[in-house]
């Protein structure tokens, strides 16, 4: 089966907003056989589309699979580059792996790779992502910006944003951001992002974003360390949350903030953060590589940098730290 054939089909189907498509509308479109439409709907069937037929007028989607698969992801998908190419596995190690390995082998800018479980996930600062089977995201895009490696940090602010977005749109709960990239809803955390760099001298060759989201996790399914500070889409929301829907969304808003920030610069990336962020104005705990910083989140310099006033009234700049929120 063309794989290329199954994309352009979906696609069509999917850009054809609930209208039936005939079977010759859809071989001439894709410019293939009738017979070859037909094969193809078939297997969109066994993968859990359900599909409407209806002689003289043709097909239409009428509801997609439960399961997360590349299909249901590109159907309803909305951007132009970014989810073009997806890269699906039912379990990895970790999705940052394989996309570093992807990026180093060329793939193009906008590739993703998501996975239903990952057996090793990363996450910050040498931890662990859980990241059990049918129940969140775990999902690496892989970037090429022509920038300095020094502007990396931004991505991950950018990257923030759009999954900010993309929780706000598909469930209308109110996300938060904590400084530089956690996403908290009710004060726990449902989103990692974790930024990684492959780079020459002074030009990145790509960025690896990965992020993790807790979309359909019970409380049980979270290991006991992280039972109290985590939480997932669905048991805020108290339903069942579409994970194709999200990454979509998410995709849609990175592609977007990706080209103003390349057009106009961090200014209106930051406004857009800081109206999501949590931390601002607010006493906070950062534990840095150095030692402990307690004082006032200013907010972010134009490079993403968080700034504390301690109470001596020295700003620190802040490259990278792990932040506790607090009533000191
Ligand atoms: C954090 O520590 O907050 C960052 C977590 C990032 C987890 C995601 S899941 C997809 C991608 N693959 C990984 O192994 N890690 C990231």
């Amino acid at each position: 089966m063309s794989i290329d054939i199954r994309k352009q089909l979906i696609k069509a189907l999917s850009d054809a907003d609930g209208e039936f498509l005939s079977g010759q509308a859809l071989a001439e479109k894709i410019g293939c056989s009738r017979t070859a439409i037909w094969k193809h709907i078939e297997e969109l069937r066994k993968d859990g589309f359900v599909l409407e037929a209806v002689r003289n007028k043709g097909y239409k989607i009428v509801n997609t699979p439960e399961d997360l698969t590349e299909s249901e992801i590109l159907f309803g998908l909305e951007t132009d580059r970014f989810g073009r190419y997806i890269h699906f596995y039912e379990s990895v190690e970790s999705t940052q792996k394989e996309a570093h390995r992807l990026a180093y082998e060329g793939a193009p800018e906008g590739t993703i790779v998501v996975s239903e479980e990952q057996r090793k996930g990363r996450g910050r600062l040498g931890r662990d992502w859980s990241s059990l089977p049918q129940r969140g995201i775990w999902m690496s895009m892989i970037v090429r910006p022509d920038l300095p490696p020094q502007k990396a940090p931004q991505f991950t602010l950018i990257t923030a944003v759009a999954a900010a977005n993309a929780i706000d749109d598909v469930t209308g709960l109110y996300p938060e951001i904590k400084w530089p990239n956690d996403i908290l809803i009710n004060g726990k955390k449902v989103v990692g992002i974790l930024t990684e760099l492959q780079a020459e001298a002074d030009k990145i060759s790509s960025l690896i974003i990965g992020v993790g989201m807790n979309v359909n996790h019970g409380r049980d399914d979270f290991p006991e360390s992280v039972r109290k500070t985590a939480t997932s889409l669905s048991i805020e929301k108290g339903n069942q949350v579409s994970r194709a829907k999200v990454i979509q969304a998410f995709l849609k808003h990175f592609e977007k903030y990706y080209q103003l920030y390349l057009e106009k610069g961090f200014a209106p990336i930051k406004i857009l953060w800081e109206t999501y962020a949590v931390s601002i104005g607010k006493v906070i705990a950062a534990t840095t590589v150095t030692g402990k910083i307690v004082g006032r989140a200013l907010g972010i310099t134009e490079n993403g940098v968080l700034l504390v006033e301690d109470e001596t009234g020295t700003v620190h700049e802040v490259y990278s730290a792990d932040i506790e929120l607090s009533d000191f």
